[in-house]
């Protein structure tokens, strides 16, 4: 398969770390040393299916097709006002397509684990044309007053359209099943035989245990991938790498003694905003020139399950109209 559409939206919130010390024991200088964060944009007024259905529609728009053309809708999302249907539900019939549609939550990970189902139908010869959406919402999951998580994170959403094509070189995904170290708990509906203790909670999470295996399931799935495809890390021109800390970011850069501009960020002014990270940052940077035509890109990115997951792709030019 191969990428011929991208496009995605943020909310119109932004909230500074200033902003967030006008109400919690926190300042710029620690999340910014920290983190590298200095601002991320904050569901207000919109709904996410909006911010979605805009990142679909962009991609759509620097393709010839058209929404009745897409075979499959995979959505990869966390958490939504919805918990049934599927947010791919939801969002086929506002873009006015017919196809069906499946969700994914395979949290931060989740956009690589969607493109990983979109090769498989691909190469079963079941599709020719599929949308890959990630939409996140993680400000609705956060507890705002425990400075250690509600800093880090903001919402956002990024798609892409694939087509057939063979551009992608290789995949490596993989869940070490660890719960305890990233997650969050709701109370289900009431029935009269229940009789458990059920936890009820925002976010919770062992912030320098996950640091720790981000960076050693990065680097492994980055080696991984490189070596399926028989590719040295000098030989890659573009590490998208999931956007939760500029530290994680730069340690797996040390590793693969490659340079600053061979790892593009924005966690600057829109924090980790969860799986759609990657595609809002491929988004911005095709469409503003900084992928050339047979460019190779690495993505690779993490989050709660523990999930990792990275791929390789030869990059084809988009023409963007705007
Ligand atoms: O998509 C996957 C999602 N998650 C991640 O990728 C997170 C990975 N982990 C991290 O990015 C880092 O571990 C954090 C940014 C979460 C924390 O950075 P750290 O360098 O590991 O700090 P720490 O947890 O060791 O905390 C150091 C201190 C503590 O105070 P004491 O115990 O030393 O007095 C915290 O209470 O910093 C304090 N602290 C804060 N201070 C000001 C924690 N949060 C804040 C805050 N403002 N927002």
């Amino acid at each position: 398969m191969k990428i011929i559409g991208t496009g995605s939206a943020h909310p119109k919130q932004v909230v500074t770390n200033e902003m967030l010390s006008t109400f919690l024991d926190t300042n710029d200088e620690w999340i910014k040393t920290r983190t590298g964060i200095q601002e991320r944009r904050v569901i207000s007024s919109e709904r996410l299916e909006d911010l979605a259905l805009e990142a679909m529609e962009r991609a759509l728009q620097s393709t010839k097709l058209t929404a009745r053309d897409i075979d499959f809708i995979i959505c990869s999302n966390v958490v939504n006002e919805y918990i049934t249907p599927g947010l791919g539900c939801v969002l086929q019939g506002m873009l006015g397509a017919t196809c069906p549609t499946i969700d994914v939550n395979g949290a931060c990970a989740g956009f690589i684990y969607a493109l990983d189902i979109a090769d498989a139908f691909f190469k079963s010869g079941r599709v020719k044309n599929v949308l890959v959406v990630a939409a996140e919402e993680p400000s609705r999951m956060m507890d705002w007053t425990d400075r250690s998580t509600c800093v880090l994170f903001g919402d956002g959403a990024g798609a892409v359209v694939l087509t057939e094509g063979d551009n992608f070189e290789s995949f490596s995904l993989t869940n070490t099943s660890m719960p305890e170290a990233l997650y969050q708990r709701h109370k289900l509906q009431y029935t009269p035989y229940v009789d458990k203790d059920e936890p009820d909670h925002a976010v919770i999470m062992n912030g320098q245990d996950v640091f720790k295996m981000a960076v050693r399931g990065s680097i492994r799935d980055l080696n991984r991938v490189m070596q399926k495809a028989n590719v040295t890390p000098d030989q890659v021109d573009h590490y998208l790498l999931h956007q939760a800390n500029i530290r994680i970011i730069d340690t797996i850069r040390e590793y693969m003694k490659q340079g600053w501009d061979k790892f593009p960020h924005f966690i600057e002014k829109y924090g980790n905003t969860s799986s759609s990270s990657i595609p809002m940052l491929l988004d911005e940077m095709a469409r503003e020139g900084k992928i050339k035509d047979g460019d190779r890109i690495a993505m690779s990115a993490f989050g709660a399950g523990f999930t990792t997951a990275a791929c390789l792709l030869k990059w084809t030019e988009i023409k963007y109209e705007e």
